[in-house]
């Protein structure tokens, strides 16, 4: 069934919604699934705009095939090469002979290395303000380099001043009910899920990510189509200011994150020790995860909204307790920074995990440590620790 929508006059949606998938690129857990968005503008010449992930390709085509009416595409914009939306370019060439592929350099070289020379025979090369002219639409581009590939650009539609902006301004989750942000409790229902996906996704490249931004803020945009999630018509400020915040590793909301490691408890009863210590202090907004039963996309999400950090760790087998690593490790690999942090170590002997935290932290810019030394748990911690972690309590409080 045809499940196209018209998202304004002659610009329609003709993407699909996966609600199977575990797993995005294999490694994030979506439990509410994902879209992958494609446009296709019915204009004098017809523009589809990127395609779609295999898994939903017969939906794509349903839809696509439906809003033709028998028309053909004259042009397919590529804004990004990754395969969750550029998985069928290879298919849809033979499907459509005279269609021209628009990308800038690199996106026609990533495209060739995937699908072979044919692309190079058919491709029609753009660079940053180049004007494509369809009829009615005029269509120029935004070069968006490490948003989320090297190779990525933005299409903005000139005549209907919208913004089709690939991976950016995209979110986790399934379409369910309707393509408009405006339609959902978009605070409520999405931005969960949308800040995870920007912060594993793009969190690492901040910094271009504000410098597509800047180039943003000096057009006109009554719209924003991106590549996941829902599309935006209203309170565009709403959106590009958690981008601003999220982008410049801002602090979006007050409040303390609490991830710890603990194998038999000991550790957990600190973390729950210091977590009602905050508490008395006033604080409001604490969330506490166990790294082993939390997957880490979920809590580096939390460590990008929080100001501050707390981390408590066992050593294991002379070195880190795995699942921390992995956390810590994440946080290094997207370039966490600008935050406040308090380390708890603990073990039997050769105590080894504070250090080690450290080490990780260490490397990201603007991390600061409360206290000295990681404060450090023997085994167990008695009521005789108590003061010594009020301490950390109260200089995380301040
Ligand atoms: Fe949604 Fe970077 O692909």
């Amino acid at each position: 069934m045809n499940l196209s929508k018209v998202v304004v006059d002659d610009i329609h949606y003709v993407g699909a919604s996966d609600r199977r998938l575990a797993l995005f690129e294999n490694i994030y857990p979506i439990d509410r699934g994902v879209s992958y968005n494609s446009y296709l503008v019915m204009d004098e010449k017809v523009v589809l705009l990127d395609t779609v992930d295999h898994s939903v390709a017969s939906q794509f085509y349903e839809n696509v095939y439906a809003t033709l009416s028998g028309r053909t595409i004259d042009y397919l914009i590529v804004n990004h090469v990754e395969p969750d939306h550029a998985a069928m370019i290879g298919d849809i060439l033979e499907k459509f002979p005279a269609m021209k592929v628009v990308g800038n350099q690199l996106i026609i070289r990533f495209l060739t290395q995937f699908f072979g020379s044919k692309i190079e025979e058919r491709a029609y090369v753009v660079k940053e303000g180049d004007v494509l002219e369809t009829g009615k639409h005029k269509f120029t581009f935004v070069m968006a380099p490490m948003v989320h590939w090297p190779e990525v650009m933005m299409t903005y539609d000139m005549t209907d001043k919208v913004l089709f902006s690939a991976d950016a301004f995209g979110t986790f989750g399934a379409l369910s009910g309707s393509i408009f942000a405006d339609d959902y409790e978009f605070d409520k229902e999405w931005l969960d899920d949308a800040r995870r996906y920007y912060t594993n996704i793009v969190g690492k490249y901040g910094l271009k990510v504000q410098e597509v931004l800047k180039k943003a803020g000096g057009i006109e945009l009554k719209m924003i189509l991106p590549l996941h999630g829902p599309i935006w018509r209203k309170d565009l400020g709403y959106f590009i200011g958690k981008y601003l915040t999220w982008a410049s590793y801002g602090v979006e909301e007050e409040g303390i994150l609490i991830a710890y490691a603990s194998i038999y408890g000991n550790t957990e009863n600190v973390a729950s020790y210091l977590a009602l210590a905050l508490g008395e202090r006033g604080v409001k907004n604490i969330h506490m995860y166990d790294v082993s039963k939390t997957d880490p996309s979920y809590i580096l999400s939390d460590c990008f909204k929080y100001g501050k950090a707390l981390f408590l760790s066992p050593t294991y087998n002379l070195g880190l307790f795995p699942k921390m690593e992995t956390l810590l490790l994440e946080l290094k690999a997207h370039l966490w920074q600008k935050r406040k942090v308090a380390l708890v170590e603990s073990g039997t002997w050769s105590i080894q995990s504070g250090k080690l935290m450290k080490e990780i932290l260490s490397s990201l810019p603007e991390i600061e440590f409360i206290g000295e030394k990681p404060f450090t748990i023997k085994s167990h911690a008695g009521d005789d620790m108590k003061s010594g972690l009020d301490q950390i309590a109260d200089e995380l409080v301040k």
